[in-house]
Protein backbone atom coordinates (compact mmCIF):
# COMPACT_ATOMS: atom_id res chain seq x y z
CA UNK A 1 0.00 0.00 0.00
CA UNK A 2 1.63 3.59 -0.98
CA UNK A 3 2.15 5.16 2.41
CA UNK A 4 -0.10 8.02 1.12
CA UNK A 5 -3.01 5.95 1.41
CA UNK A 6 -4.68 4.55 4.22
CA UNK A 7 -3.73 1.30 4.95
CA UNK A 8 -6.71 -1.35 5.75
CA UNK A 9 -7.02 -1.70 9.03
CA UNK A 10 -9.18 -3.29 11.64
CA UNK A 11 -12.32 -0.95 10.99
CA UNK A 12 -11.92 -1.76 7.44
CA UNK A 13 -11.80 -5.70 8.18
CA UNK A 14 -14.56 -5.38 10.82
CA UNK A 15 -17.00 -3.52 8.60
CA UNK A 16 -16.21 -5.77 5.18
CA UNK A 17 -17.01 -8.63 7.54
CA UNK A 18 -20.72 -7.52 8.70
CA UNK A 19 -21.55 -6.01 5.44
CA UNK A 20 -20.77 -9.89 4.18
CA UNK A 21 -22.08 -11.33 6.78
CA UNK A 22 -25.75 -9.65 6.43
CA UNK A 23 -26.46 -11.24 3.19
CA UNK A 24 -27.42 -7.67 1.62
CA UNK A 25 -24.81 -7.30 -0.79
CA UNK A 26 -25.76 -10.56 -3.51
CA UNK A 27 -27.09 -8.67 -6.23
CA UNK A 28 -27.08 -5.10 -4.59
CA UNK A 29 -26.48 -1.28 -5.88
CA UNK A 30 -23.59 -0.41 -3.72
CA UNK A 31 -21.65 2.84 -2.67
CA UNK A 32 -18.74 2.70 -1.15
CA UNK A 33 -18.15 6.33 0.63
CA UNK A 34 -14.73 7.20 2.01
CA UNK A 35 -12.52 3.97 0.07
CA UNK A 36 -9.07 4.94 0.72
CA UNK A 37 -7.58 1.43 -1.11
CA UNK A 38 -10.55 0.37 -2.25
CA UNK A 39 -10.79 -2.67 0.01
CA UNK A 40 -14.15 -2.70 0.78
CA UNK A 41 -15.84 -2.08 -2.51
CA UNK A 42 -13.42 -4.65 -3.62
CA UNK A 43 -14.90 -7.13 -1.05
CA UNK A 44 -18.90 -5.74 -1.82
CA UNK A 45 -17.98 -6.75 -5.43
CA UNK A 46 -16.70 -10.31 -4.56
CA UNK A 47 -19.64 -10.89 -2.50
CA UNK A 48 -21.57 -10.74 -5.37
CA UNK A 49 -23.03 -6.64 -5.88
CA UNK A 50 -24.62 -5.96 -9.14
CA UNK A 51 -22.59 -2.52 -9.11
CA UNK A 52 -19.89 -0.88 -7.13
CA UNK A 53 -19.31 3.08 -6.73
CA UNK A 54 -16.35 4.43 -4.64
CA UNK A 55 -15.59 7.67 -3.73
CA UNK A 56 -12.80 9.15 -2.33
CA UNK A 57 -11.40 12.83 -1.92
CA UNK A 58 -7.99 12.05 -2.39
CA UNK A 59 -6.26 11.06 -5.67
CA UNK A 60 -3.59 8.95 -4.47
CA UNK A 61 -6.38 6.82 -2.84
CA UNK A 62 -8.41 6.89 -6.40
CA UNK A 63 -5.36 5.45 -7.86
CA UNK A 64 -4.89 2.89 -5.44
CA UNK A 65 -8.64 1.98 -5.43
CA UNK A 66 -8.58 1.75 -9.09
CA UNK A 67 -5.26 -0.48 -9.07
CA UNK A 68 -6.68 -2.69 -6.44
CA UNK A 69 -9.84 -3.53 -8.13
CA UNK A 70 -8.13 -4.31 -11.25
CA UNK A 71 -5.71 -6.69 -9.59
CA UNK A 72 -8.85 -8.33 -7.59
CA UNK A 73 -10.74 -8.34 -11.10
CA UNK A 74 -13.50 -6.71 -9.00
CA UNK A 75 -15.77 -3.95 -11.08
CA UNK A 76 -15.84 -0.71 -9.21
CA UNK A 77 -16.39 2.66 -10.37
CA UNK A 78 -14.22 4.38 -8.68
CA UNK A 79 -14.59 8.48 -8.06
CA UNK A 80 -12.78 11.41 -7.17
CA UNK A 81 -14.48 13.59 -4.81
CA UNK A 82 -15.68 13.98 -1.65
CA UNK A 83 -18.62 11.23 -0.45
CA UNK A 84 -21.36 13.71 -1.37
CA UNK A 85 -21.18 12.60 -4.62
CA UNK A 86 -22.83 9.51 -4.50
CA UNK A 87 -26.18 11.46 -4.79
CA UNK A 88 -25.59 11.76 -8.21
CA UNK A 89 -25.82 8.18 -8.90
CA UNK A 90 -27.76 7.02 -6.60
CA UNK A 91 -29.98 5.81 -5.30
CA UNK A 92 -28.24 2.88 -3.31
CA UNK A 93 -28.85 -0.30 -2.63
CA UNK A 94 -26.28 -0.60 0.43
CA UNK A 95 -24.09 2.04 1.45
CA UNK A 96 -20.68 1.17 3.08
CA UNK A 97 -18.43 3.61 5.13
CA UNK A 98 -15.28 3.83 7.10
CA UNK A 99 -15.20 7.89 6.95
CA UNK A 100 -12.29 9.28 8.98
CA UNK A 101 -13.28 9.63 13.03
CA UNK A 102 -10.16 10.24 15.19
CA UNK A 103 -10.87 13.61 17.05
CA UNK A 104 -7.78 16.00 16.05
CA UNK A 105 -6.42 18.65 19.07
CA UNK A 106 -4.33 19.95 16.01
CA UNK A 107 -1.21 19.57 17.94
CA UNK A 108 1.90 20.33 15.30
CA UNK A 109 4.78 18.37 17.77
CA UNK A 110 2.88 15.71 17.57
CA UNK A 111 4.32 12.46 15.98
CA UNK A 112 2.87 9.85 14.05
CA UNK A 113 4.48 7.30 11.76
CA UNK A 114 3.44 7.68 8.09
CA UNK A 115 2.69 3.79 8.40
CA UNK A 116 -0.91 5.35 10.10
CA UNK A 117 -1.86 6.82 6.94
CA UNK A 118 -2.55 10.31 6.01
CA UNK A 119 -4.14 12.63 7.96
CA UNK A 120 -7.11 13.48 5.67
CA UNK A 121 -7.32 9.41 6.19
CA UNK A 122 -8.03 9.59 10.19
CA UNK A 123 -8.59 13.49 11.71
CA UNK A 124 -11.68 14.60 11.90
CA UNK A 125 -12.16 17.34 14.05
CA UNK A 126 -12.19 18.15 17.60
CA UNK A 127 -14.76 15.63 18.38
CA UNK A 128 -13.89 13.20 15.82
CA UNK A 129 -17.40 13.91 13.48
CA UNK A 130 -16.50 16.79 10.69
CA UNK A 131 -17.90 13.52 8.33
CA UNK A 132 -19.79 11.78 10.70
CA UNK A 133 -22.66 14.46 11.13
CA UNK A 134 -23.51 15.28 7.41
CA UNK A 135 -22.65 11.44 6.71
CA UNK A 136 -25.44 10.42 9.36
CA UNK A 137 -27.73 13.30 8.91
CA UNK A 138 -28.13 13.11 4.83
CA UNK A 139 -27.48 9.18 3.92
CA UNK A 140 -31.37 8.22 3.74
CA UNK A 141 -31.18 10.48 0.42
CA UNK A 142 -28.52 7.89 -0.62
CA UNK A 143 -30.51 4.94 -0.11
CA UNK A 144 -33.48 3.19 -1.98
CA UNK A 145 -36.48 2.33 0.02
CA UNK A 146 -35.34 -0.75 2.07
CA UNK A 147 -31.69 0.17 1.44
CA UNK A 148 -28.99 -0.16 4.55
CA UNK A 149 -26.39 1.86 5.48
CA UNK A 150 -23.08 0.57 7.48
CA UNK A 151 -20.58 2.72 9.40
CA UNK A 152 -18.35 1.99 11.67
CA UNK A 153 -16.22 4.43 13.64
CA UNK A 154 -15.23 4.34 17.19
CA UNK A 155 -16.56 4.98 20.27
CA UNK A 156 -14.63 8.28 21.05
CA UNK A 157 -16.48 9.67 18.03
CA UNK A 158 -19.70 9.22 19.67
CA UNK A 159 -21.49 6.44 18.56
CA UNK A 160 -25.09 7.64 20.44
CA UNK A 161 -24.72 10.66 18.64
CA UNK A 162 -25.18 9.00 15.22
CA UNK A 163 -27.43 6.37 16.02
CA UNK A 164 -29.50 9.40 17.10
CA UNK A 165 -28.88 11.53 13.65
CA UNK A 166 -29.71 8.42 11.87
CA UNK A 167 -33.12 7.98 13.52
CA UNK A 168 -33.76 11.52 13.08
CA UNK A 169 -33.15 10.91 9.46
CA UNK A 170 -35.88 8.26 9.20
CA UNK A 171 -33.99 5.10 9.77
CA UNK A 172 -33.97 2.19 11.71
CA UNK A 173 -30.46 1.48 13.99
CA UNK A 174 -28.55 -0.94 15.65
CA UNK A 175 -24.92 -1.68 16.51
CA UNK A 176 -24.35 -5.12 15.30
CA UNK A 177 -20.26 -5.58 16.47
CA UNK A 178 -18.67 -3.85 19.05
CA UNK A 179 -14.76 -5.18 19.11
CA UNK A 180 -12.11 -3.83 21.77
CA UNK A 181 -8.68 -2.99 20.13
CA UNK A 182 -5.66 -1.62 21.00
CA UNK A 183 -4.85 1.57 20.68
CA UNK A 184 -3.09 2.15 17.08
CA UNK A 185 -0.74 4.91 16.41
CA UNK A 186 -2.84 8.02 15.99
CA UNK A 187 -4.45 7.12 19.63
CA UNK A 188 -1.65 6.38 21.17
CA UNK A 189 -0.43 9.43 20.01
CA UNK A 190 -3.45 11.39 21.15
CA UNK A 191 -3.99 9.55 24.63
CA UNK A 192 -2.49 12.21 26.51
CA UNK A 193 -4.65 14.68 25.85
CA UNK A 194 -7.88 12.36 25.60
CA UNK A 195 -6.82 11.96 29.46
CA UNK A 196 -6.13 15.33 29.90
CA UNK A 197 -9.98 16.63 28.43
CA UNK A 198 -11.28 13.43 30.18
CA UNK A 199 -12.71 11.63 27.48
CA UNK A 200 -9.95 8.68 28.29
CA UNK A 201 -9.68 7.26 31.73
CA UNK A 202 -6.11 7.01 32.76
CA UNK A 203 -3.85 4.54 31.10
CA UNK A 204 -6.31 2.94 29.49
CA UNK A 205 -5.24 2.36 25.69
CA UNK A 206 -7.75 0.35 24.58
CA UNK A 207 -10.92 1.18 22.30
CA UNK A 208 -14.12 -0.03 21.40
CA UNK A 209 -15.20 -0.01 17.47
CA UNK A 210 -18.54 -0.28 16.48
CA UNK A 211 -20.57 -1.45 13.46
CA UNK A 212 -23.77 0.08 13.06
CA UNK A 213 -26.47 -0.72 10.85
CA UNK A 214 -29.11 1.74 9.70
CA UNK A 215 -32.73 0.91 7.50
CA UNK A 216 -34.35 2.83 5.43
CA UNK A 217 -38.09 1.65 5.72
C1 LIG B 1 -10.34 5.70 7.44
S1 LIG B 1 -9.93 5.83 5.73
C2 LIG B 1 -10.87 4.43 5.17
C3 LIG B 1 -10.36 3.78 3.93
C4 LIG B 1 -11.06 2.46 3.55
N1 LIG B 1 -12.50 2.66 3.33
C5 LIG B 1 -10.85 1.39 4.57
O1 LIG B 1 -11.83 1.00 5.24
O2 LIG B 1 -9.71 0.92 4.74
C6 LIG B 1 -10.90 7.24 5.24
C7 LIG B 1 -10.77 7.70 3.78
O3 LIG B 1 -11.68 8.82 3.61
C8 LIG B 1 -11.12 9.73 2.68
N2 LIG B 1 -11.84 11.00 2.85
C9 LIG B 1 -11.59 12.00 3.74
N3 LIG B 1 -12.51 12.98 3.61
C10 LIG B 1 -13.36 12.58 2.63
C11 LIG B 1 -14.53 13.15 2.03
N4 LIG B 1 -15.02 14.32 2.44
N5 LIG B 1 -15.15 12.48 1.04
C12 LIG B 1 -14.65 11.29 0.59
N6 LIG B 1 -13.54 10.71 1.10
C13 LIG B 1 -12.92 11.34 2.12
C14 LIG B 1 -9.65 9.71 2.98
O4 LIG B 1 -8.90 10.17 1.88
C15 LIG B 1 -9.43 8.22 3.32
O5 LIG B 1 -9.02 7.52 2.18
Amino acid sequence: MPADVYPPQEDSQLLIDVATQSGTLPDACVADLCTGSGVVGVAAAAAGARSVRAFDVCPHAVRAAKANAAVAGADVAVHLGPWTRAAEFGPFDVVLSNPPYVPDFDDEREQIPPTAGPPLSYNAGFDGRSILDPLCQTVPELLAPGGVFFLVHSEFSGVDRSMQQLRAAGLSTDVVVRRSIPFGPVMTARAAWLERVRLLEPGRRTEEIVVIRADKP
